[in-house]
């Protein structure tokens, strides 16, 4: 079964509303192809990018979401806020949410069944720390963090899951796994689906790479035989970048 490639730019916390509004008109030129392109600005310019974005094919998600519904919960932003504006897909659990606020696989796998159970789509990110690799932890940890984040949903639900890997060590260092380790680890992701959900779910889910993703690097890491595309940081805040790399992930 073919799947079908995806780009997403995790703008993090970065542009104001000027700039993600030029950004995003730049963005309207991209030919999306066979791929599917996703962007994910901050929660203050998600309401202008849908509508600019209205005509495009290109999708609005958002970073992350709280794990409550509603409430009393100062600060936050719900699912039902995240739909009301039209996005129905989120990030959940990217490195620097699980490191500097603290999010655990509790509160993840909260967040991934809130997420999935209001028919919001993720994206849930994955991803080791450099020491835990170089003590030979990776896989352990890998498989911890989707156990605990993804398996209690059930055979339909994980159908709208993409999973991330990003080594935490690539992230905005410039420095890219190398290719053997990108695809030992994507086919090691599958295999744990195969596991738990069967074949036709494993082949089916789609396993992004983020970690440096750049012009580059990109078509050759996009043509390793796990991988499905790219969560790209730093180079999807630059037009000519994520296009090249859309490109790159139309072969
Ligand atoms: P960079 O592409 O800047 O390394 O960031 C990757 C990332 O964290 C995407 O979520």
């Amino acid at each position: 079964m073919k799947r079908k490639k995806l780009v997403a730019g995790n703008w993090k916390m970065n542009m104001t509303y000027d700039e993600s509004v030029s950004l995003i008109e730049e963005l309207k030129q991209i030919s999306t192809n066979d791929v599917d392109v996703k962007i994910a600005p901050s929660f203050t310019n998600l309401n202008n990018a849908v509508s600019l974005l209205s005509l495009s094919e290109i999708e609005v998600i958002a970073q992350d979401v709280y794990l409550e519904e509603r409430g009393a919960f100062t600060g936050e932003i719900s699912i039902e806020m995240l739909k009301s504006v039209g996005v129905n897909s989120v990030i959940i659990g990217h490195s620097e949410r699980r490191k500097y606020f603290n999010e655990n696989d509790f509160i993840l796998s909260k967040k991934a069944k809130t997420a999935i159970d209001n028919s919001v789509n993720i994206i849930f990110c994955v991803g080791e720390e450099l020491s835990e690799r170089e003590k030979g932890n990776h896989f352990k940890l890998i498989k911890n963090q989707i156990i605990c984040g993804l398996f209690s949903l059930d055979t339909e639900q994980i159908k709208n899951v993409v999973v991330a890997y990003e080594p935490v060590w690539a992230i905005g260092t410039g420095k890219t796994a190398e290719n053997y380790q990108i695809q030992e680890m994507h086919e090691y992701i599958r295999k744990l689906f195969d596991d738990k959900y069967g074949s036709d779910i494993s082949r089916q889910i789609r396993i992004l790479y983020g970690g440096s993703v750049k012009p580059n690097n990109a078509e050759e890491i996009f043509s390793l035989k796990d991988v499905d595309g790219g969560l790209i940081g730093g180079a999807s805040l630059n037009f000519s970048d994520f296009n090249a790399i859309v490109r790159a992930a139309n072969g």
